[in-house]
């Protein structure tokens, strides 16, 4: 029995220590936005954010998650109040069949906290990671660089 701190809740969990992040949030949390695509580390569908940094859920093994924060894209915003990530990349249309977009949203929202600014190549490069098989890649970028408006609308009031 463990406690995880998901979204800032706490969960009490009963799993073997091995079992992947990921399990736990979809089969005993039913929170879906993270998918399972590879469960090898090589795809990004999984990605969650642990003390703010992406991760792959599906080789992080939830005894490593003691006393830290995991953040999943429910945890940024809602339907009805989409974070400005979720908003942007609503606008843009990004998402095709969608499998890829809570991962990659994650990873740009992490990329975004520690650097507003990013330029093309930055996003891009960060986004190594990531495999899209519908070949949306330009509508997620500009999806990104909206999403940068965005924040800095609400950090300033200006757009840019
Ligand atoms: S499902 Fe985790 S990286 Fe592919
Ligand atoms: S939108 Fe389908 S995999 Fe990216």
């Amino acid at each position: 029995m463990m406690t995880l701190k998901v979204n800032g809740q706490d969960h009490r969990i009963d799993a073997d220590p091995d079992t992947p992040l990921l399990y736990v949030l979809r089969d005993d949390l039913k929170l879906n936005a993270a998918k399972f695509g590879c469960g090898l580390g090589q795809c990004g569908a999984c990605t969650v954010l642990v003390d703010g940094k992406p991760v792959f859920a599906c080789v992080t093994p939830i005894a490593l998650l003691a006393g830290k924060k995991v953040t999943t894209l429910e945890g940024l915003g809602t339907a009805e109040e989409p974070a400005p990530i979720q908003r942007a990349f609503m606008e843009e249309q990004a998402a095709q069949c969608g499998y890829c977009i809570p991962g990659m949203m994650m990873r740009a929202q992490a990329l975004l906290q520690t650097n507003p600014q990013a330029s093309d190549a930055e996003i891009r490069k960060v986004l190594e990671p990531h495999l899209c098989r519908c070949g949306t890649h330009m509508r997620i970028l500009r999806a990104i660089h909206r999403a940068q408006d965005l924040m800095k609308t609400a950090r300033t009031g200006d757009a840019r």
